[in-house]
């Protein structure tokens, strides 16, 4: 973008405006950070996700004037070679680089070799920061957070004011997630810990809270009198790449579902919260966790199912398979179906079917709430065979579309024949789509822990997907082999097939 902001349609925000864009939840007058930390700064996701979002909130006017970005990793490499390679990393992006909102963006930037494991490690950084309040976002293996925040308390980084941002999975299991919030806890007290999960930064499940609650129509449907099942799928069509090292240990189960679509369950099962507010949510979500059913060795072949993509054709090219990516033969799973059941009064008998996979056939997050069938059809035979039982789809991406599926009389002449039309709701409005990362950093900065991860859901989270993996080591169940490209292995079709059901569009 060469053109400056103004042209283009950005403005400089004013405080009121800024205030604004703050979600219910945040602290009435948060102390205002005067420095982001982020360590990791040479890795990818800060090349991707959060440098950029940072941009573009400057962009946007949103980046609090006073805030310093200070990156920070092993490498030693001055200000200037990084400020450089933010601007390379601006540049490779479609959107380009506005010279203005750069000039005023670079000028936030600093560069701070650090060890971060250790008090000494971190002298210099300590000089640089000299005792501002600070956001530390670690970019960084889970590992090393416990080591971090000890560092960080024994060099005297950790003052009141300061944050921690954590990014996901925290541990592997429920024990070692205990042992890593065990350990920020020493440091950091609960409310200035903020656990991303950067779904939850998604402009499309934040519109979940509003759809559900923002409206009359869906509450008094929204339940097991009127819900047959609901369906998450979260598909890609990507393969793990260069990233095995790191998935290799986790599979899709501890990668996607512990995270993301859990949390996305919640949001569709959970009650209503009293408020908006952080606590108010989490609460809720909490409660649908823990209404989860635990999985028995006896259901896990009924209620799972795990592949591994082969080789294949994906996207029109040949891809290898994942244990040509590894380079070795491996056991993890790249593609889970399971059926999640919440007993509580809401939900009993309407199944949570989720899948997610790499190397499918087409990226998809989507939510299905299928609706009961008709209970009796006046229609005639014929006009019977057309009905087809309410569906709303809530598409996450890459389509941002809500629609409704309902029957309706086709035009004409020739006796009563149904047609279903879906009702949609885009809310695609043309402008730029927003880097989840965006709304994270900015509510970080404004101190609203509204779309961060409580400890508690965490391992709670933990607890029930311990439980799955324990069955599958139980049973010695690993992963079917499917056809990169392909929907996952034929188990995942019978999972829904054994009741009568079917994923959508499969
Ligand atoms: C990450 C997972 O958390 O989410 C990745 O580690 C996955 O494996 C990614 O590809 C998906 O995120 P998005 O926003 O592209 O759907």
């Amino acid at each position: 973008m060469q053109a400056g902001a103004e042209a283009a349609g950005h403005r400089r925000l004013t405080r009121p405006a800024l205030a604004a864009m703050r979600s219910p939840g945040m602290a009435d007058d948060p102390k205002q950070i005067e420095r982001l930390v982020i360590f990791g700064a040479t890795g990818d996701l800060a090349a991707r996700m959060l440098l950029p979002s940072l941009y573009f909130l400057d962009l946007d006017g949103l980046l609090p004037e006073g805030v310093k970005i200070i990156g920070s990793a092993r490498s030693v490499m001055d200000r200037e070679a990084f400020v450089a390679s933010v601007r390379e990393t601006l540049a490779g992006r479609a959107e380009g680089v506005d010279e203005a909102v750069w000039k005023r963006f670079s000028a936030r930037l600093d560069y701070c070799p650090a060890d971060v494991t250790r008090a000494e490690g971190l002298k210099d950084l300590a000089t640089r920061l000299g005792g501002a309040s600070t956001v530390y976002y670690l970019a960084l293996s889970p590992s090393l957070y416990g080591a971090v925040c000890r560092a960080l308390e024994a060099a005297d980084l950790a003052c009141g004011d300061c944050r921690i941002v954590l990014e996901k999975p925290i541990g592997h299991d429920l024990a070692s997630s205990r042992a890593i919030n065990a350990e920020v806890a020493r440091v950091f007290e609960e409310r200035r810990v903020f656990r991303v999960d950067h779904y939850l930064g998604k402009e499309t499940v934040q519109n979940l809270i509003a759809l559900r609650f923002a409206n009359t129509l869906f509450e008094p449907l929204w339940n097991n009198l009127a819900i047959d099942h609901v369906q998450i799928t979260v598909a890609e069509t990507d393969g793990v790449g260069d990233r095995w090292g790191y998935y290799d240990e986790y599979g899709a189960l501890r990668d996607m579902v512990q995270n993301h679509m859990l949390q996305l369950l919640c949001l569709v099962a959970m009650e209503p919260p009293a408020d908006a507010t952080a606590d108010s949510v989490r609460d809720e979500k909490v409660k649908v966790l823990k209404s989860l059913r635990p999985f028995t060795a006896a259901a896990a072949h009924q209620m799972t199912v795990l592949g591994q993509y082969r080789g294949g054709v994906a996207g029109g090219k040949s891809v290898p398979a994942y244990s040509e990516e590894k380079g070795a033969p491996s056991a993890v799973e790249t593609f889970v179906a399971l059926r999640a059941d919440i007993d509580n009064w809401r939900w009993a008998g309407v199944p949570f079917y989720l899948r997610t996979g790499k190397r499918l056939p087409e990226r998809r997050t989507q939510i299905a709430i299928q609706f009961k069938p008709l209970p009796h059809s006046i229609f005639g035979t014929r006009a019977q065979e057309d009905l087809i039982a309410n569906r709303l789809v809530i598409d996450l991406q890459p389509k941002e579309d809500i629609s409704l599926l309902l029957m309706n009389r086709r035009p004409g002449l020739a006796g009563t024949r149904l047609q279903a039309l879906p009702l949609s709701l885009s809310l695609d409005d043309g402008g730029r789509r927003r880097i989840a990362y965006e709304r994270l950093l900015l509510d970080v900065l404004a101190d609203n822990p509204a779309l961060f991860v409580r400890r508690d859901e965490v391992e709670l989270a933990w607890a029930w997907i311990d439980g799955v993996a324990a069955t599958w080591a139980d049973l010695s169940m690993t992963p079917k082999p499917y056809a990169a490209g392909s929907w996952g292995p034929a188990g995942a079709f019978a999972l829904l097939e054994r009741s009568g059901r079917a994923w959508l569009d499969d």
